[in-house]
């Protein structure tokens, strides 16, 4: 847990706190949503517009059972690490979310832009799924899973919701190709704004090599993040079969993120998938489209129990996590409040979200009369009329 001076009580002071360390660059490249943002605010607005319906006095005991199962993996909580590319805003980056998980006792997402190996991570919190984009062809996408099964890998997800949509609002974020000179001069006043953010980085051996480990062809080197994400550019997206010839190469747990639609969940289990996660991707996907848990009533409705339902986007604290549950989530993901807290604290503020997050499922459970994360029902929350209207 983090130090008393550094703990803070709330995702929101995170994201402050975050917001005050990081060059704001950084700052802006994990916050903004694509284009005017519109589906990044309906994940939050969403949430707002579901009400919980507690009992007066029902009988509990002292303390509730906030752990499940998820990818054939324990958790202490419904709540793990969703998959989040380069993870500068912490030098130790996802190795630090592997701590701050591992000690909330969850697991977590890595995606294949991670910015540290996989074999770092496992080795610290060995409830690991591996994230994949179809970013490459066949053969080298099989290679590269294989490779992150290898090196600890418990699970693979496959995220399909990335159209590369353009400008954002608020600014694309100021990323450099490579941190060379005239980079570096470019970034200098924003960096140098937040000395304590780059003292940090000089503490742990010097900047971030923005390069992308669990992308190399085995025997070369890690290609630069850029150079991978081009590639990725260039590859036809995948169809159904491709998904379901990765499923079937995998054998082993296999959650695709990123669906939306019923009809797409269905595909999605008949193409194998023991997983999937409702999500649009933070909303940096195509701007325009629903909050994420508008969608989750008709996808577990289409699903029922012939796959794991998770859901992302949007989810800032306990009571987010509960009504999820309700409309028929076993879990969800977290990516900004994640990053915020790593930002925030390092390990230990990855650590607090998870904390402030458990607190708030409990206390939820607890208003609501039900001494389990798995006894949550749709009748525990209010949906108003409209709320998923053109998603059935
Ligand atoms: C900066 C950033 C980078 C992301 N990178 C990835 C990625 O590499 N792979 C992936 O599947 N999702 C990625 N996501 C999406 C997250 O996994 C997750 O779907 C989303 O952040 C959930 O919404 P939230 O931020 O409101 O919790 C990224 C999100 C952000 C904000």
């Amino acid at each position: 847990m983090a130090s008393t001076r550094d703990w803070f009580e709330s995702v929101a002071e995170a994201r402050r706190r975050a917001r005050r360390r990081l060059p704001k660059p950084v700052f802006m490249a994990i916050e903004a949503g694509a284009e005017a943002g519109v589906t990044r605010a309906d994940n939050l607005a969403a949430f707002r517009e579901i009400r919980f319906a507690p009992p007066l006095l029902a009988d509990l005991p002292a303390t509730r059972d906030l752990r499940t199962t998820v990818l054939g993996v324990d958790i202490a909580l419904p709540v793990l690490a969703s998959p989040v590319g380069a993870q500068a805003v912490h030098p130790l980056g996802e190795v630090a979310v592997a701590i701050g998980t591992r000690d909330a006792g969850t697991a977590m997402g890595l995606s294949e832009f991670a910015s540290k190996p996989i074999a770092e991570v496992a080795a610290v919190n060995p409830a690991v799924f591996f994230q994949v984009h179809w970013s490459a062809d066949r053969d080298v996408l099989l290679e590269r899973a294989e490779t992150a099964r290898a090196r600890g890998a418990r699970a693979l997800i496959v995220t399909l919701d990335w159209s590369f949509p353009g400008g954002r609002d608020w600014g694309s974020p100021a990323i450099p190709e490579k941190l060379d000179l005239p980079a570096l001069a470019r970034l200098a006043p924003a960096g140098l704004a937040r000395p304590g953010y780059l003292l940090d980085w000089l503490r742990h051996g010097g900047l971030p090599d923005l390069t992308v480990p669990n992308m190399a062809r085995p025997g070369q080197p890690a290609p630069a993040f850029f150079a991978a994400y081009r590639e990725w550019l260039a590859v036809t997206p995948p169809t159904w079969p491709d998904i379901a010839w990765l499923r079937d190469q995998w054998r082993g747990e296999f959650l695709v993120k990123g669906v939306m639609r019923p009809d797409d969940a269905r595909r999605a289990v008949d193409a194998g998938a023991t997983a999937i996660s409702v999500s649009n991707h933070g909303g940096n996907n195509l701007d325009g489209t629903p909050g994420a848990i508008r969608a989750l009533p008709a996808v577990a409705a289409a699903v029922g129990d012939s796959a794991e339902i998770l859901l992302d986007g949007g989810v800032r604290r306990g009571g987010d996590v509960v009504k999820a549950l309700a409309l028929g989530a076993r879990a969800v993901m977290i990516g900004r409040p994640c990053l915020w807290g790593l930002a925030a604290g390092g390990p230990s503020g990855v650590r607090n979200v998870f904390g402030l997050l458990a607190a708030g499922i409990d206390s939820a459970l607890l208003a609501l009369g039900r001494d389990s994360v798995r006894d949550v029902r749709r009748s525990d929350v209010i949906v108003p009329a409209g709320f998923s209207d053109g998603l059935d």
